[in-house]
């Protein structure tokens, strides 16, 4: 049985002040909830890492950061290590966001090499893969998806893929209030579970967890978590706020109910 799991990517907002807020305000609507049936990542800055762990504890809330360095340490002015993630209270990373992809030159080769990395410390990575849209357009989705799944996963033995979270984000969708529709949103990540299925076996296949990410909203959530291969949500933008991200993590225990 897959844990189904719902992560707040965060990006370049809030100060540790407003972090803390947050944090705080999510502890308190998650409460309400009592039992948490699915799992509740947060990804704030790495100058908020700190201190939302101490704020999170130990509700069962996890953290995570927004990436990451593969070399240990070392003068790499500006990077972050896995064991300082850790350090920092992370439990995930997300890895291949398509912004870094898109800014800041992340390729599949640094995607696997991050993705590794991470495995090797303990940490477990998001990795996100997804066309945009002059790539839909063409026709090549399932072409993007078989290279970043592929090259990103590339010498990741059957037993420690299980450890990754696919995030499953259509470029076109990130930021723009144009959700996939639940139909394609399945259609992309039932492909990319049966690519896995090829890749590895059924069963490992079977094992990971595949996210949807893309303007995910409280209105969207349900049917988009209710899809057999979409095993949760990456979040951006209503994850910004207390009532719009716990109102997600509602939706999608209804569907886990
Ligand atoms: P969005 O971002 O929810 O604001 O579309 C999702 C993401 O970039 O992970």
């Amino acid at each position: 049985m897959r844990k189904t799991i719902i992560a707040g990517n965060w990006k370049m907002y809030k100060t540790i002040k407003e972090a803390i807020e947050l944090a705080n305000g999510l502890k308190r609507e998650l409460f309400k909830l009592k039992e948490l049936s699915v799992e509740v990542v947060l990804c704030p800055p790495f100058t908020a890492l700190a201190e939302v762990s101490e704020v999170i504890g130990d509700s069962g809330i996890q953290l995570g950061a927004q990436d990451v360095y593969w070399e240990k340490e070392g003068a790499f002015t500006g990077e972050v290590s896995c064991s300082m993630l850790l350090d920092a209270g992370c439990k995930y990373v997300i890895v291949g966001h398509s912004e870094r992809r898109q800014y800041f030159h992340e390729t599949n080769e640094t995607v696997n090499k991050k993705v590794k990395a991470a495995l090797a410390c303990g940490l477990l990575p998001i990795m996100c893969v997804g066309e945009t849209l002059a790539e839909r357009e063409k026709g090549l989705t399932f072409k993007v998806l078989d290279d970043h799944v592929q090259n990103g996963l590339k010498d990741i033995g059957a037993d420690d893929v299980t450890s990754v979270v696919i995030a499953y984000e259509p470029v076109w969708a990130i930021g723009t209030g144009k959700t996939a529709t639940k139909e394609q949103a399945e259609d992309a990540q039932k492909y990319i579970r049966d690519l896995l299925a090829k890749m590895y076996n059924r069963e490992t296949a079977d094992e990971l967890r595949i996210q949807y990410g893309g303007s995910v909203k409280p209105e969207n959530a349900f049917d988009l978590v209710a899809q057999p291969d979409i095993d949760g949500a990456l979040v951006g933008g209503a994850s910004l706020r207390a009532d719009s991200f716990s109102e997600i993590i509602r939706k999608a225990s209804e569907v886990v109910k």
